[in-house]
Order: C-alpha cells, then structure tokens, then sequence
C-alpha cells in the first residue's frame, strides 16, 4: 500500500468516528444484464445517465466537501462502456473507490485493466448460489457458469486490490451459505454475507411476497449470522466485522438494529445526478446543477427521517448499515481485524 493511501485510510476512519460526510453510494447506471427479482434498481428503467465529464465535476465539489469513498454500483457497472475512463477520473482527482459486480461481462482484457485502478479499494462480485437453477430463479438469468469461470480468471489475476464475493442471503439460498463459504476460500477469496431486504414500501429494492422467510427459515437464517459472526472472530475468510453478522441475526429476526448514519457520513448519487440521504429516502435535489455544500442543509433535515425510520422500518442494507456499524465499534472492528489478520498469519 502506498504512503497516500495509507494516510487516506487513515482521514476515512477518522471521518467516520466524526460521523462526517465521507461515502456516496453511486449507481452508475441502472441498467443491468441480469434481472434479479429482489432488486428493483433495473425495474426503474434507464435514465440519462451522467457522462465522465458529469461526474468529474460533481466528484470533484463532493471531495471539496469531504467526501473520499465511491461505492460504484448499478444496474451492472461493467455495462458501461466508459467504466474505465471514470475509474481513471476519480484516479485523477484522488477519489478512493469500490466497485461491485455480477461478474458475468469481465473479461481478461477488464481484468488486466483492473490492475491499474489505483484508487480501488476492493471488487465485489455478487453469488447467491452455486446451483445453476437456484441462480436463474434469484438472478433471472442462466449466467452461473460464466460466472464461475470469470471468479477463476479474478483468482488468477493476483489484482493488487481485494477481490471478494458477495451472497445475499435469503429463504432460497441460505442453506448454501458455508458451501459458497467453502468455494469463496477455496480461491482463496473472502466473503461477505448480507440479508436481503425485507418489507414493503422501499423505494430501491424489490420485494417480491416470495422472498419473506417463515419462523423456522428467520431462526435458521439467524442462526446462520451468528455462526459466521464466530467463523469471522476465529479468522475465517469472510470479510465483514463479526458485530455485522450480529446484527443481520437480529434483523432477520424482525428485532431493532439500531441508529443509521445515512445522511451524515453517507449519501447515495442516482444514475442521472439526483441524491438523497439513502437509497429508501425521497430525492433531494441534482448534482448536475447543485453544489453539495448549498445542498447540504435540505439533506441534515433528513436526518430527522432516518433516524426514526431505522427504529420503525425492517431496513438493513448494506449501503448503510455496513458503514455505521464499523463507525460505531472502530476499536472493536480493529482488534478484531488485528487479531484476524494475525491468526491468518501464523496459521492459527
Ligand atoms: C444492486 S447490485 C448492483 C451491482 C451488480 N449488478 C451486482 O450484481 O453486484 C448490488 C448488490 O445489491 C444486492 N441486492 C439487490 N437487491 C437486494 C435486496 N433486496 N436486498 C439486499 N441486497 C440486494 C445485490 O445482490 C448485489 O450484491
């Protein structure tokens, strides 16, 4: 890691322990090549979507105002033909990033491409099963073996950045987990577990009636969190912090989960400029032809709304809750990391 990145790493966990403005989630297009029932971003349909050019100008008022992380997201990322040349601006204008992906259009080509983008911090490549039927049913595509075969291709790659695997869990695959678990390991990758969302009245995500679990699937599901909460503390390759996985437990158990920092260390970008505070609340206002810091009061009024709505709603996306639970447990997450990483070292 470089001396730079470092010391932005460093910037970024001390915003969050302030609870400063510091991730915008960014769907980059709407559009996607799969069809995940669960999702509704694609069932919005394509806006116009920002150019590179755009995005500089409002990537670069968001840095001026605090703002480092990127979590680049869709729709499929990699639909975008000038994926690349927006990696490469937010490389110039010093913007950290993540990206996440169905993995199903990398390439060797994209993947060597990969290696140059400095400013990325990690690729998340999204798996809900390893069953070809299971996957067509959550993913609404018959994409598994091209996506197997590209998760090879990461592996191999030796990509400077962290490569993961994302599963999102549910009544349909979450008796696959500690397989998936297995497979992500045995490519040496890590993985992270999320659950899906559940509830009515979201803005962002799909609710299909199916996806809503019976008692026994919520306890087994529950159950599952805490088992990988004490599979992550004794240094198993999954990537979130275990007080994550305690708490996607108690979220698929229908109990509270605490306070959201979405609006305060965290925004979400649309697809065509629009923000708002998260994914679940009203749009605000356009970026296009706003600047964040005039912006900024219109989203602290939100605030008020999330704070009530993460005690009254079922909502537990990752987006958020990720982000806040590791800001509200810093030294926590750290001795759990520092010990996670030891044990990996010396084989324990
Ligand atoms: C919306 S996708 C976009 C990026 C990319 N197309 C992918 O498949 O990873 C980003 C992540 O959101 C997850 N997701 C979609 N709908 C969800 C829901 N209702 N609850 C929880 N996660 C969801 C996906 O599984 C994926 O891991």
């Amino acid at each position: 890691m470089t001396l730079s990145r470092a010391l932005k790493l460093v910037r970024v966990f001390r915003r969050m322990s302030l609870r400063q403005p510091t991730f915008v989630s960014y769907n980059i297009s709407n559009v996607c090549n799969e069809a995940c029932p669960m999702c509704s971003v694609w069932q919005r349909g394509s806006v116009k979507e920002l150019s590179v050019s755009d995005m500089e100008r409002i990537f670069l008022d968001l840095k001026r105002f605090g703002f480092m992380v990127a979590e680049i997201s869709g729709g499929e990322p990699f639909l975008r033909r000038d994926l690349f040349d927006a990696f490469a601006m937010l490389d110039r204008i010093g913007f950290l990033y993540t990206t996440a992906t169905n993995g199903t259009l990398l390439t060797p080509e994209s993947i060597k491409r990969l290696s140059s983008c400095q400013g990325l911090l990690q690729l998340a490549v999204s798996i809900d099963s390893l069953d070809r039927v299971t996957y067509q049913r959550l993913r609404g595509r018959d994409l598994l073996p091209k996506l197997l075969e590209n998760i090879d291709l990461l592996a191999q790659a030796g990509l400077p950045m962290p490569v993961k695997l994302n599963l999102v869990m549910n009544r349909f695959n979450y008796r696959e987990t500690m397989a998936i678990l297995a497979y992500a390991a045995s490519r040496k990758l890590a993985l992270s577990v999320f659950p899906v969302n559940l509830g009515d009245g979201f803005l962002h995500r799909s609710n299909p009636h199916e996806y809503l679990p019976n008692p026994v699937e919520r306890r087994e599901m529950a159950e599952l969190f805490r088992e990988l909460a004490r599979m992550r503390r004794r240094g198993e390759s999954l990537w979130e912090y275990s007080g994550f996985y305690e708490k996607a437990a108690d979220y698929v158990e229908g109990r509270p989960v605490g306070p959201c920092d979405a609006g305060a260390l965290y925004m979400d970008l649309h697809a065509g400029g629009d923000i708002s505070v998260c994914v679940d609340q009203p749009v605000i206002a356009d970026l296009r032809g706003n600047s964040i810091a005039d912006i900024w009061p219109k989203l602290m009024a939100q605030r008020e709304a999330v704070l009530s709505c993460s005690t009254t709603t079922p909502c537990f996306y990752t987006c958020t809750y990720n982000i806040s639970i590791t800001a509200r447990n810093e030294a926590s997450f750290f001795r759990e990391t520092a010990s996670v990483a030891l044990r990996r070292l010396v084989g324990v």
